[in-house]
């Protein structure tokens, strides 16, 4: 296989970071284009330092950005950082931004699109306030629609629930403490209800094998998740591992979106968020449909598990009164 430049959007992220390492693992095979807004900033520099190219770019910056970053590009994984300006709206312009340029440079060999089901397709038109579900998926369809050859080579991947968010954004993923050192948690679910789960760092991996495994994957749909588990078990499972009492409560999702809006969130984000944990009380676990390829079923990809990552993590660090 000769070398291949892939150029990360993302790179210095959640999500692009492990693929810009685990890429840079191997430099006989892949040249690493890492952008970011920000070349300084250490996350970019730690990459520079393990050999990839960091390039200035701001998904805002229109087109002919876009362009030049995938100037001789032969892949690229791309994605769309809702929160940075949660705005659906932003969100889908980013995204058919970088489709239109991806389909216009005819180097690129393969095209990894990060994103979420149709919110609405799955929920038969009942959940329609998931708008960074829809802003992402609508950029699916528009690849597919607009660019068939594009299509003809593009991988879509449906990420997961991070099981690092209980680090990033403790208030929201684990129990709160009370007085009596009972830990409470507090969810309009029902304590099966499952949602599709996993370590981002895994992302890496799971990007490299489709690289590699090139046109397997072309037009399909990967979910990725390594286990469907509930927030109680979850819960449950902490409780284990630290010998702590604790609680699982179901809560309306009038009372989910007053507990969001408390902590700050606006009533359309905490709308959004709200809708998106009943997608999975309502419907399932919409990412195991069988239109999607099974990540943790692909054989040689091994997918580490909530058990595993909280034996790898001490987080009772981060559990505390809110
Ligand atoms: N958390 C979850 O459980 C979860 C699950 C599924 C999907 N998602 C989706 O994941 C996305 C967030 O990705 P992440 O977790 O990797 O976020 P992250 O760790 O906060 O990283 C965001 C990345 O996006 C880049 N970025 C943001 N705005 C940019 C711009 N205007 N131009 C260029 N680069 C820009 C940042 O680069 P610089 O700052 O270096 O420029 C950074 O590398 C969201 O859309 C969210 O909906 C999250």
């Amino acid at each position: 296989m000769s070398r291949r430049t892939v150029v990360v959007i993302g790179a210095t992220g959640s999500q692009g970071g492990p693929v810009a390492r685990e890429l840079l693992k191997s430099p006989d095979l892949y040249h690493v284009r890492a952008l970011t807004r920000d070349p300084s900033k250490p996350a970019a520099q730690e990459l520079a330092e393990l050999g990839a190219e960091v390039q200035a770019f701001d998904l805002n910056a229109g087109i002919d950005a876009l362009l030049r970053a995938f100037t001789n590009a032969n892949a690229v994984f791309a994605m769309t950082d809702f929160w940075a300006t949660r705005s659906a709206q932003a969100e889908a312009i980013q995204g058919r931004t970088i489709i239109d340029a991806a389909a216009q440079t005819s180097t690129i060999g393969h095209f990894i699109w990060s994103s979420l089901p149709d919110p609405e397709k799955v929920s038969g038109g009942i959940l329609k306030n998931i708008h960074h579900w829809k802003s992402k998926s609508l950029v699916a369809d528009y690849i597919q629609q607009q660019y068939p050859d594009l299509w003809g080579k593009t991988t879509v991947v449906l990420f997961p629930n991070y099981f690092e968010n209980c680090l990033s954004h403790p208030e929201r993923y684990l129990s709160q403490t009370d007085a009596q050192g009972v830990y409470h948690m507090y969810l309009p679910h029902s304590p099966s209800t499952v949602m599709p789960n996993g370590s981002i760092r895994d992302t890496g991996k799971l990007v490299r094998l489709i690289l590699e495994d090139g046109a397997t994957y072309f037009t399909k749909t990967v979910a990725f998740y390594s286990e469907a588990i509930s927030e109680a078990e979850k819960q449950a499972m902490i409780g284990k591992k630290y010998g702590l009492q604790t609680m699982y409560h179901v809560i309306s999702p009038d009372e989910h979106q007053k507990k969001l809006e408390s902590q700050g969130l606006s009533p359309g984000i905490a709308l959004d968020y709200t809708e998106q944990l009943l997608m999975f009380e309502k419907f399932g676990n919409v990412c195991g449909a069988s239109e999607f390829i099974q990540a943790k079923e692909i054989p040689g990809l091994r997918l580490q598990s909530w058990a595993e990552f909280l034996e790898e993590n001490d987080i009772l660090v981060n559990m505390r009164a809110f």
